[in-house]
């Protein structure tokens, strides 16, 4: 058994979660996840909402609310609309909880007394009119390093380079364009990035072969150069600096968020009643995977900036809690980072502002989170960008997981239903056509599982749905229909092969659509769902309370193998079709 940890990028509380973000980030982490679960391995899956930072101040500043207005709001339709989906996180919480602040407190006195930090003055673009400084990610400019001329001052979307506003050409503010901007400096604490460069060198140095080609020489290619980064902001809606006369100053958000890997895991641990948990996945030294699930505008942060905060934290030889003094623990850094290229709507990056935008919410209300799931798996954009079509989703949805597999469980299922008075009929002899098929799905535990574990989530739906096919071609052969009419004993034996290996196919298609999975097994007569429960829960800190949205793994664990099918066993009542058609009228 291993233990595999997957840290989900923390959504900006600023705005309603699009269908971009899920085939991004949650949709992958919650696949792999689950057929971790399965397959018998300890999982837990934290993320939360990011509530910090000057994208929530815009909003707040643009709705004339507070930045925590804001924030609840929107953590409150993550927690709804990720339950929808069925985004089984273990923990999302939110980087706003006592124990965030706190631990992020610690995070930065840690790389203080390592000597990782140093204070400088920093160049930075103020607003003459507004008499303020201006958040890099509010200014915009032309890109030093490939001429795009929309780069923000934070990062460049086009060619994804980490900027500093003052890096730009023609720098500008976004919101006011004729706002006149001169350049002034304030003292910050910066992060010595190129005192961490060996270290992470060495780290990326093994990756190849797994990593992402595309992460892993962008990682590498920053590392090489990369400079020292402010680690603070002149920002006051964030997490104030542990540092006497450092008022109106902030952890850069970036930072605090990354840590909430750490802060969520241990969190996880406290509400699930073994606080040292945590250290299973952070501490541990074999058997333990971390995977990252992220977009590709945060590769960077991830890759490097990440990992050279957990070594530069690590540097005394002394572990986080320090409560074991003197054990010379280290953090376990990212094992991959699946990072996915953007899903588009008509060629066009999401943009709510522009709007180009699909509330998740909304369709998963509308479609429900299966057909909304099993579309977005199949144009995952893992190798390159993809994009969103509304006519492609009804017809994937009608051709495939309605034609090739919600029909695959309904026409045996109904046939058992009234010809073998509701149980799953006592096979006679296997003919080989029988047993190739049936050894045939069952290999899927074998070759969809290793798509699966590599994360080539797209590679292995289509797999599952070879499987399904096969198993249409062995129906549509094998006719029992027919044979019934002669021979009812055979016919027994053909729907009992086809309800094996549907079985078996209930499991190999459940990481993608769960809940399908899980009704078609109470059609089969199972009694015990695949996976655990869901709920949204109010937890309660010293000074405030949170909602977090939880997993109940005790529940299950472990049923990634062959069908046990056992003849005999009534089925779940009269089999209805689990899948809907969507309707061309449906399409917006
Ligand atoms: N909030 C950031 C975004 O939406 C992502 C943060 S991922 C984190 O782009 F891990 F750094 F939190
Ligand atoms: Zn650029």
């Amino acid at each position: 058994m291993e233990n595999i940890l997957v840290c989900v990028a923390w959504p900006y509380a600023n705005g309603d979660l699009h269908v971009g973000h899920v085939a991004g980030a949650y949709l992958p982490a919650d696949i792999f996840a689950r057929y971790h679960r399965l397959k018998g391995n300890r999982v837990v899956m934290v993320s939360g909402s990011d509530a910090h930072g000057t994208p929530i101040v815009v909003r707040a500043d643009k709705e004339g609310k507070t930045p925590r207005e804001v924030f609840e709001y929107y953590h409150g339709r993550f927690l709804e609309t990720q339950r929808l989906l069925g985004i089984s996180y273990d923990l999302f919480t939110h980087t706003d909880t006592e124990n965030h602040h706190a631990i992020s407190r610690q995070m930065f006195r840690r790389l203080l007394e390592n000597g990782y930090l140093f204070k400088a003055t920093q160049k930075q673009l103020y607003s003459e009119r507004q008499g303020k400084f201006l958040p890099d990610r509010l200014v915009e400019g032309t890109c030093p390093i490939c001429g795009y001329d929309k780069a923000r001052g934070d990062q460049c979307d086009s060619c994804g380079h980490l900027l500093d506003g003052t890096q730009l050409i023609n720098p500008h503010s976004r919101a006011h364009p004729d706002d006149k901007l001169t350049i002034r400096e304030s003292e910050h604490y910066f992060f010595n990035l190129p005192a961490l460069r060996e270290p992470i060198l060495a780290y990326l140095a093994d990756k190849d072969g797994y990593w992402r080609s595309t992460v892993l020489e962008f990682s590498r290619r920053y590392a090489e150069e990369m400079e020292p980064r402010a680690f603070t902001r002149d920002l006051t809606w964030g997490i104030p600096i542990p540092v006497e006369g450092a008022e109106g100053k902030c952890i850069y958000v970036w930072y605090e968020a990354l840590l909430g890997y750490l802060s969520a895991t241990i969190e996880w641990a406290q509400v699930s009643g073994q606080p040292d948990a945590w250290k299973e996945f952070w501490y541990r030294a074999d058997g333990v995977r971390i995977y990252n699930f992220i977009g590709k505008d945060n590769i960077l942060f991830h890759t490097v900036l990440w990992p050279a905060a957990l070594i530069g934290m690590q540097r005394l030889g002394e572990p986080w809690d320090g409560l074991d003094r003197g054990a010379d623990l280290k953090f376990n850094l990212p094992y991959d980072v699946p990072a996915n290229q953007y899903l588009n709507l008509g060629g066009q990056k999401f943009s709510k502002s522009l709007g180009v935008s699909l509330d998740a919410i909304d369709l998963a209300q509308k479609y429900g989170a299966d057909a909304l799931r099993f579309y977005l798996t199949l144009i995952m954009p893992e190798a390159r960008d993809s994009d969103w079509s509304w006519s492609d989703f009804a017809q994937r949805n009608n051709s495939e997981l309605l034609a090739k597999w919600g029909n695959l469980i309904q026409r045996t299922l109904s046939q058992i239903w009234r010809n073998f008075e509701g149980r799953i009929p006592q096979p006679g002899e296997l003919t080989e056509a029988d047993q190739a098929l049936i050894a045939k799905v069952e290999a899927g535990f074998d070759s969809v599982g290793e798509k699966l574990n590599a994360v080539r989530l797209r590679d292995a739906l289509n797999e599952a749905l070879d499987l399904a096919t096969a198993t249409n071609q062995y129906l549509d052969f094998e006719a029992p229909w027919k044979t019934i009419k002669t021979d009812k004993a055979r016919a027994g034996t053909q729907l009992y092969v086809a309800a094996r290996v549907v079985d078996s196919l209930t499991v190999l298609f459940a990481p993608f659509t769960p809940g399908l999975s899980e009704r078609a097994r109470a059609q089969l007569g199972y009694a015990d769902p695949l996976f655990g429960e869901q709920y949204i829960e109010t937890l309660h800190e010293s000074t405030r309370s949170h909602d977090v949205l939880r997993y109940d793994a005790r529940r299950a664990r472990g049923r990634w193998a062959p069908s046990q099918l056992p003849p005999g066993q009534p089925l779940g009542g009269e089999p209805k079709g689990l899948v809907s058609k969507i309707e061309l009228a449906d399409e917006a």
